[in-house]
């Protein structure tokens, strides 16, 4: 099997979002494996996404988040449901944007290097799997452009996965 990763510069966010889309399509086909195609997910978006320090998965579990595959540096392994910005996003079901992470109310530093997070649900059904977190040392890095983009690779990533023991 070959990984292809690079692909044509894409014109704009957008456009680099729908590439990635189909890349990832074709990288989980014919695989089911929670923590396999959670891995190959944190691994594409770390490789291709300019800015990150971090990207990866909790996965929800006995009512608390649990540390998945990540790249970048160690993490904390649980967080609480409605703690940080992991936290809260599982708590809302939604999305939680964060320009400073150092003004977000109870934000979890597990790398000082970090500035802005982005964090996106991953719900099956009306299961919730678990959160994708992105951090970034740039204030600012993250948008709604970005938070459109990765709904839709979460939600490929869901769709593509045996999510059974997660929950
Ligand atoms: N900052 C997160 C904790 C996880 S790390 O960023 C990898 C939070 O506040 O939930």
């Amino acid at each position: 099997m070959t990984v292809q990763l690079a692909e044509q510069k894409p014109a704009s966010k957008a456009d680099l979002y729908v590439q990635l889309a189909e890349q990832l399509r074709s990288l989980l086909a014919g695989e089911r494996d929670l923590v396999a195609n959670a891995a190959n997910v944190a691994a594409l978006l770390y490789c291709s996404l300019p800015d990150l320090n971090w990207a990866g998965f909790y996965f929800y579990r006995d009512d608390e988040l649990v540390l998945g595959p990540f790249q970048g540096k160690p993490a904390c392994v649980r967080i609480a449901v409605g703690k940080g910005v992991c936290g809260t996003a599982a708590e809302r079901r939604a999305t939680v944007l964060v320009d400073n992470v150092h003004e977000f109310p109870g934000h979890i530093a597990c790398d000082s290097g970090s500035n802005s997070e982005i964090v996106v649900p991953a719900i099956k059904g009306d299961r919730l799997i678990g959160v994708l977190d992105l951090d970034s040392p740039s204030f600012g890095r993250f948008d709604e452009e970005d938070a459109r983009g990765l709904d839709e690779l979460v939600r490929v990533f869901v769709k593509s996965t045996e999510c059974g023991f997660a929950a």
